[in-house]
């Protein structure tokens, strides 16, 4: 089973998102969807696929304005939680500390955190990929233990039709399970994100420990979101 998690961002109106459950209603497949939505389209009642958040609050209730906790994504029926997203980290100015914070508050609150990680374009053309990466692992991952998801996206791919070549994605996700086996938590997933669309789906998912794809732009709409479904198995 390979998790394809959907990560619409900031897009969608309701008549889309459910345009979008209507046609996944016809796809066959043993491997886990997920559509990771914004904050106004969460809805309890949804089939076919899993519910998905993009952010989570620090706070558990209070005087925060804007901020969604964790007892509310529960409650809206969200299952799993995108954390330290690298637009966040970029935008929002989330350090790997406040991402373990967010990933330990999901916990908490029985959803499962989807802890992204991914080197700059920076750290890639020096030579840093790997060590960046593992750094922003260890700092990012919840010290005690629960069930969390990895989604290795290289930042310079997200959303730019460039992916790493598949014996890059391979030795980071090698790189990856090797430590988090060292901390005793190898049946972690890893997923890789980044440009993922229906032409280089099906080889990346089939890399040894890749578990799965998380989708941006190509998870929007059905025509390019279900071809993706169909080629991973
Ligand atoms: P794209 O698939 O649009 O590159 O986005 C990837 C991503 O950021 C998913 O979280």
């Amino acid at each position: 089973m390979k998790f394809i998690i959907g990560n619409w961002k900031s897009n969608g109106t309701i008549e889309e998102k459910d345009a979008m459950f209507k046609s996944l209603k016809n796809v066959r497949t043993n491997n886990k969807i997920v559509l990771c939505l914004p904050f106004t389209l969460l809805d309890k009642n949804i089939s076919h696929a899993h519910l998905g958040a993009q952010d989570i609050s620090i706070h558990p209730n209070g005087a925060f304005t804007g901020d969604i906790s964790g007892k509310m994504l529960k409650d809206a029926g969200v299952e799993c939680v995108l954390v330290g997203h690298s637009e966040r980290r970029l935008y929002h100015n989330e350090t790997n500390d406040i991402v373990k914070n967010k990933a330990k508050v999901a916990l908490d609150n029985q959803i499962v955190p989807i802890i992204c990680i991914g080197e700059t374009l920076e750290e890639k053309k020096t030579g840093r990929t790997m060590t960046a990466v593992k750094k922003m692992l260890l700092e990012s991952i919840p010290d005690k233990y629960g069930d969390y998801i990895i989604a290795y996206e290289p930042r310079w791919a997200i959303g730019t039709g460039l992916t790493p070549t598949l014996e890059e994605i391979s030795a980071v996700h090698e790189t990856i399970f090797k430590a988090l086996r060292g901390i005793e938590h190898e049946d972690t997933p890893i997923l890789y994100g980044g440009s993922v669309n229906m032409d280089n789906a099906s080889q990346i998912s089939s890399l040894p420990h890749v578990d799965g794809l998380l989708i941006g732009g190509a998870s929007l709409k059905s025509e390019t979101f279900l071809p993706i479904i169909n080629v991973v198995k």
